[in-house]
């Protein structure tokens, strides 16, 4: 596997079609490491459509188009792995019948941990989000938020160890739409510091307040990207 530090992400021409359905049309689009860039838009406009397919994510011929981390085509010499795209799906998609700590850590020793360090990571990234005390509990007994927090902390462990190894890409599909206040301000700070510490972060929310956190943003309206702006103010200036 190529091993790459995380560079600009650059997208050209961008679609993604299921059939007649066009949900993302021609996105031309960049993003730092270093930030987080928030992903807005109505429901439908095509959030989860372009974060799926830049993480590879979608079936072949569904998506067109070039994304690429700075001169490295993605799909072409470096696969989406290789760039270290990790999802924290919409919809959390926990394994039911495992415990919190265990949907966490089989990704991990999944991908190269071993288990006693994988296990000593989920329980680090679950107690980061507050639920050190759920660990052991089997995902179909959590509430939302709960579940979410779970799937935000497999994103941030599994983000910890491609940080290690090289490239992140850390692709989060609305991450805190299931929480209170408090926790989803803890969430962004786990984000911004993934962020920080060098990888490249996709954020798709609805939030007003938490894209206002986010360096960059891109807003999508029926599948095309109208706006895009490197600032902080930028939510004061696009409709969300
Ligand atoms: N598997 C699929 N097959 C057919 N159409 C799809 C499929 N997935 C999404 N779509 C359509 O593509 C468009 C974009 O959907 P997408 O899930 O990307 O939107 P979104 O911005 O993430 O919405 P939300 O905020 O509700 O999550 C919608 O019109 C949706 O109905
Ligand atoms: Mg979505």
């Amino acid at each position: 596997m190529t091993q790459r530090m995380t560079d600009q992400l650059v997208l050209d021409d961008v679609s993604v079609r299921y059939g007649d359905v066009v949900a993302v049309d021609g996105v031309a689009a960049s993003a730092e490491p270093g930030e987080i860039t928030a992903v807005t838009g109505h429901s439908g406009a095509g959030k989860t459509s372009l974060l799926w397919a830049i993480g590879g994510l979608l079936d072949d011929g569904r998506s067109s188009g070039s994304i690429a981390l700075g001169d490295m085509a993605i799909g072409g010499e470096v696969s989406s792995r290789d760039a270290g795209a990790v999802l924290i799906p919409q919809g959390s998609a926990l394994a039911e019948v495992l415990t919190a700590r265990d949907n966490i850590a089989i990704p991990l020793v999944a991908a190269g941990m071993s288990g006693a360090e994988a296990t000593a990571l989920a329980d680090r990234t679950l107690a980061s989000v507050g639920l050190d005390e759920h660990a052991g509990h089997l995902a179909e007994e959590l509430s939302g938020g709960q579940r979410q927090r779970v799937a935000v902390a497999r994103g941030l462990a599994l983000s910890s160890l491609r940080l290690e190894s090289g490239s992140l890409l850390l692709l989060a599909d609305e991450p805190t739409s299931e929480l209170d206040h408090d926790t989803r301000e803890r969430v962004v700070a786990l984000l911004q510091d993934i962020a920080r510490r060098g990888g490249i972060v996709l954020l798709a929310t609805h939030d007003p307040e938490v894209a206002e956190v986010a360096a960059a943003h891109w807003h999508l309206e029926d599948g095309r990207l109208t706006a895009t702006r490197e600032c902080q103010a930028v939510s004061r200036i696009l409709p969300m």
